[in-house]
């Protein structure tokens, strides 16, 4: 379980996360939505430790990461998997070199346990015939993919998923959510993923929480968030992506 308590970060004076706190439950994915700039990114960087904050802490299962210097959190760190806004990949490096990136770099594996593993992974996210492609080659799902594998190939307790679809057309955004489904079920790792996509939100969230101001303004599954009244939630929900008119047949095709 992770636990964030009174977690405040300001950047050259402008408080981005005011006073965040929730629990982030094993197993579960939890999707965390909320306007452009409104500081997602980097609340999922803090869950880490890539960013430290102004105040609060982060209990990652019962430990506080906050104060722990770099060589200290290296071994939580390897606990999680990320897959980064962009997918941040390396230009230099074959998809394969790519994906097996952090199986490497933890040192414990041979070649032939790396190159089975970095194959699986490669399956599950449909790139195995792309193996020796370089990222330039790739379209933006494919990235993502690729990205995606990286991010579980290690098989880690924790995947933090940075807008793992946007930027992608529906069709290609419904595979990417069918594939952290997948990789749920296939690893049963607890998940945190920010979007601002909220038809992705519904589908792969277990629970919803919404930063608003620097606070987590409202948390609930995802039927609770799609039917809440409250007119914060709701203003966000139905202008930033939700797909409510189409679902009730307000569109019609010429
Ligand atoms: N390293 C940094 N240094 C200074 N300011 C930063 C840094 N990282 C983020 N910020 C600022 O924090 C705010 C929140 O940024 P963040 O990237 O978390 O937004 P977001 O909710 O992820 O937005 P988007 O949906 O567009 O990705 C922004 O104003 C951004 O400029
Ligand atoms: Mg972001």
């Amino acid at each position: 379980m992770i636990q964030i308590e009174g977690l405040q970060k300001v950047f050259n004076g402008v408080t981005v996360l005011l006073d965040v706190n929730f629990e982030i439950q094993d197993g579960e994915t939890t999707v965390i939505i909320g306007p452009s700039g409104v500081g997602k990114s980097v609340l999922l960087k803090h869950l880490c430790g890539l960013l430290k904050p102004d105040a609060g802490r982060v209990l990652v299962n019962g430990t506080d990461i906050v104060p722990l210097s770099e060589r200290a959190l290296s071994p939580i760190r390897k606990q999680f998997g990320f897959l980064f806004q962009g997918a941040a990949l390396f230009d230099s490096m074959t998809v394969f070199d790519n994906v097996a990136f952090p199986l490497r770099e933890e040192r414990k594996f041979d070649e032939a346990e790396i190159s089975q593993r970095v194959e699986e992974a490669l399956v599950i996210v449909d790139l195995f015939d792309a193996k020796n492609k370089k990222p330039a080659e790739l379209s933006g799902g494919m990235r993502k993919r690729a990205g995606l594998a990286r991010a579980c190939v290690a098989r880690p307790k924790y995947i933090l998923y940075d807008e793992p679809t946007t930027g992608l057309d529906p069709i290609l955004a419904d595979n990417i959510n069918d594939l952290v489904l997948r990789l749920q079920d296939h690893f049963h790792a607890t998940s945190v993923a920010v979007t601002h996509d909220m038809v992705s939100a519904y589908k792969i969230a277990n629970r919803i929480a919404m930063l608003h101001e620097g606070r987590i303004y409202a948390v609930g599954t995802p039927q609770e968030i799609q039917t809440t009244t409250d007119p914060i939630v709701r203003q966000f929900i139905t202008g930033g992506g939700s797909t409510q008119e189409a679902k009730h047949g307000a569109v019609s095709i010429h």
